[in-house]
């Protein structure tokens, strides 16, 4: 028990350092709450023109999702289930920032690689072919975290199919805003000047 306490307050520290913020501010480009969607994931990094941003705001999200369970994997499966579980909470909703955090994809991306790496590899493939077509972050990030799941299933990992279901419940009410967006079609896509509304 004291693992698994340690292993989801750990990895709920790690999850909650905010690396877009950090990264935005260390770059000159101000708040990144006050850009954009006001996220401060890899996505809403991208909005400030800033690719190295971005690029570093999703490896830093994923890296923080990936080091809290490749730490826990050494005391046993479930307790790196936990920090995974952990990191994401984490995330979602950091204690330094009012419990108001980012939307979780690329924390997901890294505690997959390092729980099952296939499906962490699925889940980019997924997205990315996705924002390929459609060229919305959000819905690519919707579909692959729909299709995680019944990857883990097909793949036979019941038990982080059954911990998949929960951060994708999370995950869809963290998009809350970009699903009515796209409902709407007003969500903003990937590359698009902020002028094309
Ligand atoms: O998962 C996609 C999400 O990060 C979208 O971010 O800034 O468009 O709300 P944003």
């Amino acid at each position: 028990l004291p693992y698994f306490a340690a292993a989801l307050f750990g990895g709920y520290l790690l999850g909650s350092i905010p690396f877009g913020l950090i990264f935005t501010r260390l770059a000159g480009l101000g708040d990144i709450r006050q850009i954009g969607s006001g996220n401060i994931g890899a996505t809403n990094a991208l909005r400030t023109g800033n690719r190295w941003v971005a690029a570093a705001t999703l490896i830093g999200d994923g890296a923080k999702g990936a080091v809290a369970v490749l730490l826990a994997a050494r005391f046993g499966p479930d307790t790196a289930v936990l920090a995974a579980v952990g990191a994401f909470l984490g995330h979602l909703f950091p204690v330094w920032l009012k419990f108001k955090g980012g939307k979780g994809i690329s924390t997901f991306i890294g505690l997959l690689l390092a729980l099952y790496w296939p499906v962490g590899l699925l889940f980019c493939a997924t997205w990315l072919a996705v924002a390929v077509v459609f060229r919305y972050s959000s819905l690519a990030a919707l579909v692959a975290a729909l299709a995680t799941p019944a990857y883990l299933a097909w793949l036979d990992r019941w038990q982080l199919a059954e911990m998949s279901l929960l951060l994708v419940v999370l995950i869809f009410i963290a998009h809350r805003e970009n699903i009515g967006r796209l409902l709407r079609g007003e969500e903003s896509r990937i590359g698009a000047k902020k002028t094309d509304g």
